[in-house]
């Protein structure tokens, strides 16, 4: 599975980047927004980091809207997808994109049956945010593999990426439903390394060590 952060944070881009942590770069207008730079400029500096797909989200909800922002950041670099929202006119546009050779994730899916329509339209990835159906008290995870299931009874090539991922356990059942992608926050990176009784065996190999006679 590959994994992807979701981030428009510099500094936690190259970090993830440096430990060989991730594939790829998902962002949306919220995490831009946290970034402070104008869009195309910040999706840039993710490239010259990454060297993998990134997203970055058009901001237009009507077709001739979403194709003339969606060509324009896919000339930013040819690692960019363009992330379009799960609407009748997003659809469209994927269609179309997709027919150009642009990629597309095919973003705030909430069902099975958004999920199957956005393969049909040659979406390259389907993002189910799983974390905002969990806040519901709706299995996110489910929807998740539901979407597995129908992909691979039709052999449609768009790649489930498990996205709105809260903790690591989001992580390992993607990973065992064989999603192609979750994309994760920083945070849960820094989680999915984390073992208490990693640091402590550390703790004790060091200590240990100094009774180690010199040469
Ligand atoms: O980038 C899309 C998605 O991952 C957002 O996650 O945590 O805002 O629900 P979240």
């Amino acid at each position: 599975m590959k994994i992807f952060i979701d981030t428009a944070d510099i500094g936690e881009i190259r970090e993830a980047w440096a430990m060989g942590a991730i594939d790829g770069v998902t962002t949306n207008p919220s995490l831009l927004s946290k970034a402070g730079k104008p869009i195309k400029k910040a999706i840039a500096e993710i490239c010259e980091v990454v060297d993998g797909p990134i997203s970055a989200e058009v901001l237009a909800t009507d077709t001739a809207g979403i194709l003339k922002e969606g060509r324009d950041l896919a000339t930013i670099h040819p690692n960019v997808v363009v992330k379009v929202p799960l609407i009748p006119d997003g659809l469209k546009a994927v269609r179309q994109l997709t027919s150009e050779g642009i990629k597309t994730n095919v973003t705030l899916c909430f069902s099975p049956s958004q999920a199957l329509l956005a393969a049909k339209a040659g979406a390259t990835y389907i993002s189910p945010f799983v974390g905002r159906l969990d806040d519901l008290s709706e299995d996110g995870m489910v929807l998740a593999q539901q979407i597995v299931t129908i992909y691979e009874n039709y052999a449609f090539e768009t790649q489930v990426l498990v996205a709105s991922v809260r903790h690591p356990l989001h992580m390992v059942q993607a990973a065992l439903m064989g999603a192609h992608v979750a994309t994760i926050p920083f945070k849960v990176i820094t989680q999915l390394i984390k073992h208490p009784m990693t640091d402590l065996g550390l703790a004790r190999f060091l200590e240990d060590a100094k009774q180690i006679p010199k040469d």
